[in-house]
C-alpha cells in the first residue's frame, strides 16, 4: 500500500507524507531537492518502519512527469497527493514568461497528467489535489498562480464527480489553504501580513479530511468564512481586496 506524495521536500508536502507513513502507508517522495528527500526517508523509516522511496523530480517538465509514473508502475498507489507547487507575486507585465510558464506546467500540466495516468491505475484509493483560498477570485499581482489554482477546483471537482457517478471507489479531495507557515512566501518573494497556519496543523487537516471522503477541504474558520464572502462578495469588490492583499505582501515589514 503506497502514497505518493509530490512537494515531500518542504512544508504542507513533507508533513502529510509523516502523517501518511504514521498511517502505515509506504513512500514515494517526489521534489527536485533529492538531499532533502534522502532525510526524510531516513527520518521516516526509523521512526515509523515503512519503506520510503526517494524520486527526484522536476515537475515541471512533462517528460519527467511520464517517465514518474513509469517508474512507479510497480508500486500499488492508493494514495496520489499532488502538492507541489509555487507562487510569485508582482504585476503580470513585470514576472518573466518563462516563470509563468514552469509555474502553469508545476501547479497545473504536472497535477492533472499524474491524476489522469494514476486513475486509469488505481482500482480504489484518495487523490489529494493542493489547490489555495486564492482559487476562489482573480488574484491581481498574483494572476497567474490564483487561476493556476482555479483550475485545479475545478478540475477536480468535476473529475470527482464522474468518479462518483461510476461507484469508482477513488476520492479526490481539493486542499484549499489560507496563509500557511512553509517557504511559499521565500519562492514567491513576498510575507503575509495576516497569521498563518502551521504547516503541522494544516496537513493533519487536510489528511484527515481526505480519508473522511471530503471533496474540499479549507483549513480554519477564519478561512472558511473568507471563502464564504467570496463566494457572496461581486467582483467590484473582490478586485480590489485581492489587489491590496497581494500589494501588502511585496511592501517592507
Ligand atoms: N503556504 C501557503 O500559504 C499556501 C497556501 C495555499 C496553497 N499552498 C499550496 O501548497 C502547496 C505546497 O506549498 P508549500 O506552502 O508547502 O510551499 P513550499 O514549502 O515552498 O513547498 C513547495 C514544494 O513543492 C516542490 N516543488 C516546487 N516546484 C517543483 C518542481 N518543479 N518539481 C518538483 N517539485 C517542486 C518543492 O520542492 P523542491 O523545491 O525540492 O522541488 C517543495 O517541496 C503548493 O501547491 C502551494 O501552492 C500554499
Amino acid at each position: 500500500m503506497h502514497a505518493l506524495v509530490t512537494g515531500a521536500s518542504s512544508g504542507i508536502g513533507r508533513e502529510i507524507a509523516r502523517l501518511l507513513a504514521k498511517r502505515g502507508y509506504d513512500l514515494i517522495l517526489v521534489s527536485r531537492r533529492e538531499e532533502r528527500l534522502r532525510q526524510l526517508k531516513e527520518e521516516i523509516e526509523t521512526s515509523c518502519g515503512v519503506a520510503v522511496e526517494v524520486k527526484p523530480c522536476d515537475l515541471s517538465r512533462i517528460g519527467n512527469v511520464r517517465k514518474l509514473f513509469e517508474e512507479c508502475s510497480g508500486y500499488d498507489i492508493e494514495v496520489l497527493i499532488n502538492n507541489a507547487g509555487f507562487g510569485k507575486i508582482g504585476f503580470f507585465e513585470d514576472i518573466e514568461e518563462e516563470h509563468e510558464l514552469e509555474m502553469i506546467a508545476t501547479n497545473v500540466a504536472a497535477p492533472y497528467l499524474l491524476t489522469k495516468l494514476f486513475l486509469d491505475k488505481m482500482k480504489r484509493g484518495y487523490i489529494m489535489n493542493v489547490s489555495s483560498l486564492a482559487a476562489f477570485q482573480p488574484n491581481p499581482k498574483m494572476a497567474v498562480y490564483g487561476a493556476s489554482k482555479a483550475f485545479i477546483n475545478s478540475f477536480s471537482k468535476a473529475v470527482g464527480y464522474e468518479l462518483k457517478r461510476q461507484k469508482k471507489p477513488i476520492y479526490i479531495c481539493t486542499l484549499c489553504p489560507g496563509p500557511v507557515d512553509t517557504e511559499f512566501n521565500d519562492v514567491a518573494k513576498g510575507h503575509f501580513n495576516v497569521k498563518a497556519m502551521s504547516h503541522g496543523r494544516c496537513a493533519r487537516i487536510a489528511v484527515e479530511g481526505m480519508f473522511r471522503k471530503k471533496r474540499m477541504v479549507i483549513p480554519g474558520f477564519l478561512m472558511k468564512l473568507v471563502y464564504f464572502a467570496s463566494k457572496l462578495a461581486p467582483d467590484a469588490m473582490r478586485l480590489p481586496i485581492s489587489y491590496c492583499i497581494q500589494d501588502k505582501k511585496t511592501r517592507q515589514q
